[in-house]
């Protein structure tokens, strides 16, 4: 099985080495890869996507030895979270090394890390890596999270390493440990309440609209996830008229039933896994609107929901 894999992936480790950009799945969503040491294949990903020059790229990684190369400090604490939580879905933002490459971290003093956790990343990463990945989509769409996305992207003929659907279907959680507090930028599947628990450090979340956070984190500032269709959240006791939008319920008792209210009863996992694919679904349907039922302060206690919160919000705008 092994072997089939690696020859599998042969094509494509040459073509990274080749300098070359190509697909690929991690846990959370699909990434767009690049040699994070060739600057002509970066720039290949940045323009790929059609990504602002001033938002930066995760460094994806394949053990820890390798956060040496391109983390400039490395914290006990910040020890203790990659022990924890790699390989999976979290990404460390530490001060980077001078070597590091001005166009991956968008001339910022620090750099982003990522040990992702599918197996077939984790292979191409050893044998290709380090890699630069950001979601595989067109700047401004929602992530991908099955191969057909990056393909409505990028083309039919663009190579992508296919394996289904993402299991967790949003992006990793980008936690800043340079300052104490410690920050996150992005809200993920990794909770604040766990990193605190872990690293022994205290954690907020930090506030998109603020000035610090857009000079520190500049990918903030961008509106991400958005479909064609008009992504509304859903107030608590409005009327649902689903004839030409799209419903996304999760806790709702009372509702009409039809192919376009889509009920998860307070599966939220399973929210996140499909909530890009809905998104995109609700354009090739010809929606106008998405709509997706509020949270309330006790479901937004967890962490998916925290993160689905912070999608949807930015789907929004
Ligand atoms: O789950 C994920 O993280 C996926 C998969 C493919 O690993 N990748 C991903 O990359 O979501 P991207 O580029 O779509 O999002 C990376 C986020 C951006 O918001 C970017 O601004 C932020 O991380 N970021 C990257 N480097 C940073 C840095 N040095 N300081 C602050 N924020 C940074
Ligand atoms: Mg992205």
């Amino acid at each position: 099985m092994k072997k089939k894999r690696s020859v599998l992936l042969d094509q494509y480790i040459q073509l990274l080495k080749n300098g070359n950009v190509v697909a690929f799945p991690t846990e959370t969503v699909y990434g767009l890869g690049a040699d994070a040491w060739n600057p002509d294949a970066v720039k290949k990903v940045f323009e790929t996507k059609g990504r602002p020059a001033d938002n930066p790229l995760i460094v994806h990684i394949s053990n820890t030895n390798e956060v040496e190369d391109f983390a400039d400090t490395i914290s006990e604490d910040a020890r203790k979270l990659m022990e924890a939580f790699w390989p999976g879905p979290l990404t460390l933002i530490f001060r980077k090394k001078p070597e590091v490459l001005d166009i991956i971290t968008a001339g910022l003093d620090t750099v982003a890390l990522r040990w992702p956790k599918h197996p077939l990343s984790q292979d191409l990463i050893a044998r290709a890596g380090p890699l630069v990945a950001p979601s595989a989509n067109s700047s401004g769409k929602p992530s991908p999270t099955k191969p057909k996305h990056v393909k409505e992207d990028f083309g039919d003929d663009f190579p992508v390493i296919e394996a289904g659907t993402t299991d967790i279907g949003l992006e990793s959680t980008v936690l800043d440990v340079t300052e104490i507090p410690y920050r996150i930028y992005r809200p993920g599947a990794v909770s604040a309440k766990e990193i605190e628990k872990v690293s022994g450090q205290k954690t907020k979340l930090a506030t998109p609209s603020s000035k610090d956070t857009a000079a520190r984190s500049p990918g903030t500032k961008y509106s991400h996830y958005s479909p064609e269709a008009k992504v509304q959240w859903l107030p608590k006791d409005a009327s649902i008229d689903p004839s030409k939008e799209l419903y996304l319920l999760h806790s709702r008792s009372a509702h009409p039933t039809g192919e376009n209210i889509i009920h998860y009863k307070g599966d939220y996992s399973r929210m996140a896994r499909e909530l890009y694919d809905r998104f995109r679904q609700a354009d090739h349907l010809g929606m106008t609107s998405v709509f997706v039922e509020s949270f309330s302060d006790e479901q937004r206690k967890e962490s998916i929901v925290q993160a689905l919160q912070n999608r949807i919000d930015k789907a929004v705008g």
